[in-house]
């Protein structure tokens, strides 16, 4: 058959598709047998690899996908799933990884709100953590070593068992992961007493992207410090961190208070602001605000008061009488109990067994967006009615503003004691978060759309360059780096100094000289030097 002119590039082209579908089928063999050998070299069982073929590969993959907007956006699936029972086994990941260009991404808790933990554009595998969550604690010294793998429940649930007095400061829900969640930062209820996760990270065990298995030692303190809160994903995969504990009295209290417009929500909520970040260090008050019906059927806002004191409720009262007398707190608003109860009341299970917390998969999932902002000066009243206005715009309980304090310890704390550097001059950060249904998902624009029109107009309010925001809300709308091939410098910073501030040039350095291939990558991740 004789081509004709105009037709020859066609032919070219589709010449091109099918080389490069066979190359990368291809390709693919190459690496699930690469996978295979290596596994049986380090004595392991094939069974923890999961392909498409697997009866179990679609229930590995959804059981810690939490947030199912990205999944949906997405049309690749991962090629494998591996599940490691011990190192050897993602040694011999980042080895097949390596020799066949197929991307490795590193999943613990899938909370990622972007999915960037169990989603890609490229052809991908997961290394999933769920089999390293061993946690060791030593009540002697204070400390515990705990992998990866293990959720924050898992972690909280242990360390009671141990004792009563000590604990440790992270995040509220009890599935989060710990690798993503420390390797971010880490908030929490106790953060203006005891400050982030990562504050308390003293050693870690690390495979870099050669293969090599470090310590705190081994590392050195650049890499040390880099992943306490340079977030997960850019210098290797952690399998442990070894933290230090904090003692905690063993009564605390609890309350959750809700004001509505008509009971003066604006005018609280305003003064909330002048008391949430300098109020007692053992005191957060965590605030959030929803449109919700009101008794009378019309729609209101709905500020909820949820907060911990690490103490009785007999010293708690005269701090509020003293200092937040507008919220008219009363005794019978609030409860006293061990610390690890608190967790369950804040994670929305009160009364129920403390075994809820070993639940990996009991949160449900959903369709989210989330944002977030810093704030450093108080919003005015006419601000927040603005606010108001955003969120009677979603339909009723879709939407909310969480209003986290800073202050406290967060204030003492250098900002480039290690990456995560919101510390002084924050009242409190905002967590912008919009969910829905599977059944809406065809609507997920508009939702978007919403969430991306309110940030936009909170600009006039919040910090400024850069706009900070927190890691482990992961929002890609602030920036992101090329997808295929190499991303440079000059697009990473765009996201890069609003996570980081000036910490982000220490962290390109860094990654530049322990992974300067960029073998460790996301739409997110740290470039090295060399691609500036
Ligand atoms: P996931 O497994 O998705 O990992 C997140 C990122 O870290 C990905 O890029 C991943 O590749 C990387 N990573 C994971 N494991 C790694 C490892 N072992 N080594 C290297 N890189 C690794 N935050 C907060 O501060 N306070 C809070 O109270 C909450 N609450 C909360 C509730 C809910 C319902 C969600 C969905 C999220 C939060 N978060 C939060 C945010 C949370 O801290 C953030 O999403 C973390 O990155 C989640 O860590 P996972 O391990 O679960 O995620």
């Amino acid at each position: 058959m004789k081509i004709s002119g105009s037709l020859f590039p066609f032919f070219l082209f589709l010449a091109f598709i099918l080389i490069s579908r066979a190359s990368s089928a291809h390709n693919k063999n190459d690496f699930l047998e690469c996978l295979n050998l290596q596994f049986q070299k380090s004595n392991s069982e094939i069974d923890s690899i999961y392909t498409p073929q697997n009866a179990s590969y679609s229930s590995v993959l959804q059981s810690t996908t939490r947030n199912l907007r990205p999944a949906s956006n997405s049309r690749q699936r991962p090629l494998v799933i591996i599940t490691p029972e011990h190192e050897s086994q993602i040694q011999a990941a980042i080895y097949c990884s390596k020799k066949y260009g197929i991307q490795l991404k590193v999943r613990s808790g899938g909370h990622d709100y972007e999915g960037l933990s169990y989603v890609s554009q490229t052809p991908f595998f997961i290394v999933d953590m769920r089999n390293l969550r061993s946690i060791s604690i030593d009540t002697e010294k204070n400390t515990a070593w705990v992998q990866t793998g293990a959720t924050l429940g898992e972690l909280y649930y242990t360390i009671a068992e141990k004792s009563k007095t000590l604990a440790f400061t992270a995040g509220v829900c009890p599935t989060v992961g710990v690798g993503g969640h420390f390797s971010g930062g880490g908030y929490g209820m106790m953060s203006r007493k005891h400050g982030i996760a990562a504050d308390h990270i003293i050693d870690a065990k690390l495979i870099d992207a050669n293969g090599q298995i470090l310590d705190r030692e081994s590392m050195g303190e650049d890499l040390f410090w880099a992943i306490r809160g340079g977030g997960g994903t850019s210098f290797g995969i952690v399998v442990a961190f070894k933290v230090k504990l904090i003692v905690i009295p063993q009564t605390v209290t609890v309350f959750n208070v809700t004001r509505t417009l008509d009971q003066n929500a604006t005018q609280i909520v305003h003064r909330w602001q002048y008391v949430a970040d300098k109020i007692d260090d053992n005191l957060l008050l965590r605030l959030f605000l929803r449109s919700i019906n009101s008794s009378n059927g019309k729609r209101t806002i709905g500020a909820f008061f949820t907060s911990l004191y690490l103490g009785p409720v007999d010293d708690l009262l005269p701090i509020m009488q003293e200092k937040f007398p507008e919220l008219g707190l009363v005794k019978e608003d609030c409860t006293e109990m061990p610390w690890i109860e608190s967790i369950l009341f804040f994670a929305g299970f009160q009364g129920e067994s403390l075994d809820v917390l070993l639940n990996r998969t009991q949160v449900s999932t959903s369709y989210f967006k989330g944002k977030s902002d810093y704030v450093k000066q108080p919003i005015p009243e006419y601000g927040l009615k603005s606010i108001w206005k955003f969120l009677n715009e979603e339909d009723v309980n879709r939407a909310e503003l969480q209003f986290s304090p800073y202050g406290g310890i967060i204030d003492d704390i250098s900002e480039s004691e290690i990456p995560f550097p919101h510390r002084s001059g924050n009242i409190f950060m905002i967590h912008y978060v919009v969910g829905w249904s599977e059944e809406e998902n065809a609507e997920s624009q508009r939702h978007i759309n919403w969430i991306r029109k309110l940030y936009s107009f909170m600009a006039r309010y919040v910090s400024k360059s850069p706009r900070d925001a927190y890691f482990n809300y992961r929002d890609l709308d602030i920036g992101m780096n090329k997808i295929e091939g190499n991303t440079s410098y000059k697009q990473a910073s765009v996201w890069g100094f609003k996570y980081f501030n000036n910490n982000f040039r220490r962290l390109v350095h860094i990654k530049n000289k322990v992974d300067p291939t960029n073998f460790f990558r996301n739409e997110q991740s740290i470039p090295p030097v060399s691609l500036w």
